[in-house]
């Protein structure tokens, strides 16, 4: 794959999760025609990445740019991006280099990249040293010491690399769109992980420590083993973990966690809470009606959900799931956000968040 667009050099990349290209122009397709813009998708099952070429002479339309924030199947998204042939590894270096400054603009930083599939990732891991002598080079030729946007160099394959920019404001803030999460100790599942990368995609670090804090009060939807109530007791908040199954040792001996062997879809709070999380396993469009629920009724404020997906027309189920939610919410008083990302730490699912204004 990789080939120069009729007329176009210059793309945009996105970089997806291994399965998910047709997910990802699916919904990119979607998101062109909203734009009236014209172009030629490119992918590959299998390598993790998608390419838009633009259509040649389309005017201002040639300048397309999504709205970042808003797509679910895209990890990161390159713009200005151009394809570079080298054709031995031992000139890459220079090529790079010569090839940078001809863009003629300054970076506030380099990120050496691979499409998250296994022979570019391998590719990637090979290149360590390469990434110090671009570093050095750029530094030495005063290429990356200003502010301006990101400079990505995309290791495709030994002889094809691309070349893109990225704004902060309109792009991830981690190289590959991927985060580097520790897992917490002891952690009875992975799964929290989940929870940790969409906090800090949906609050981010500034909002978080205000929004999820010690006082505040939690209900875990599936919470079993226990992975999303220890990342919720972490900040001190208080958890009410709905489940039927046991809840690990180590997260109630926080003794910030109540453990309720009821069903999640006839749990009621008490009291409205700050928050409600699910991870319960069932049919998207049922979590949606049920999490909508939640928010138009005031039982929370706020929700992350995880929506498990069918095996295919992922992209569509999506679009059900907000819909669901959409029409719920449009009969309840006040404004809310809504958002949907396929995660790192996600796989077959998405993962939504639902807060009410
Ligand atoms: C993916 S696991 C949750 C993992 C959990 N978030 C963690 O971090 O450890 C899904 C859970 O949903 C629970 N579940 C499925 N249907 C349920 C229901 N109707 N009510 C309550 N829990 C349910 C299952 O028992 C299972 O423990």
């Amino acid at each position: 794959m990789v080939g120069a667009g009729a007329g176009a050099d210059r793309m945009l990349l996105f970089y997806c999760r291994v399965g998910f290209e047709a997910d990802c122009v699916a919904e990119l397709s979607a998101a062109a025609a909203m734009a009236g813009a014209h172009g030629r998708w490119e992918y590959r099952t299998g390598e993790a990445l998608v390419l838009w070429w633009p259509a040649a002479g389309g005017g201002r339309r040639r300048e397309w740019t999504p709205d970042f924030g808003e797509l679910v199947f895209s990890r990161q998204m390159l713009t200005q991006a151009r394809l570079l042939e080298v054709p031995a590894p031992l000139e890459r270096l220079p090529a790079i280099v010569a090839a940078i400054r001809q863009m003629g603009r300054r970076f506030c930083v380099v990120w050496l990249e691979a499409p998250d599939a296994d022979a570019a990732r391998q590719l990637l891991a090979g290149a360590r040293g390469l990434i110090e002598s671009l570093r050095e080079a750029l530094g030495t030729a005063g290429v990356t010491s200003g502010r301006g946007p990101r400079l990505h160099v995309c290791l495709l394959d030994r002889h094809r690399i691309v070349l893109g920019t990225s704004e902060p404001g309109n792009s991830s803030p981690w190289p590959m769109g991927i985060p580097r999460l520790r897992y917490p100790a002891g952690a009875p599942s992975r799964s929290g992980l989940k929870l940790l990368e969409a906090l800090m995609l949906f609050i981010g670090e500034d909002d978080l420590p205000g929004r999820m804090r010690a006082g505040r009060v939690a209900i875990d939807l599936g919470a079993s083993p226990g992975g999303w109530s220890q990342v919720l007791a972490a900040r001190g908040v208080r958890v009410v973990a709905v489940d039927n199954g046991p809840i690990a040792p180590e997260v109630m001996a926080t003794q910030l966690v109540e453990h309720r062997r009821e069903d999640a879809f006839r749990f009621r709070p008490e009291l409205p809470v700050d928050w409600m999380v699910c991870d319960v396993v069932a049919a998207p469009a049922r979590i949606a009606a049920l999490v909508a629920q939640w928010v138009a009724r005031r039982w929370c404020r706020e929700t992350i959900f995880n929506l498990k997906l069918p095996g295919k027309d992922r992209w569509r189920e999506v679009q059900r799931c907000h819909d669901v939610i959409e029409r719920v919410l449009v009969r309840a008083d006040g404004d809310h956000v809504l958002r949907f990302k396929h995660l790192y730490h996600d796989r077959d699912e998405v993962t939504g968040h639902l807060r009410r204004l």
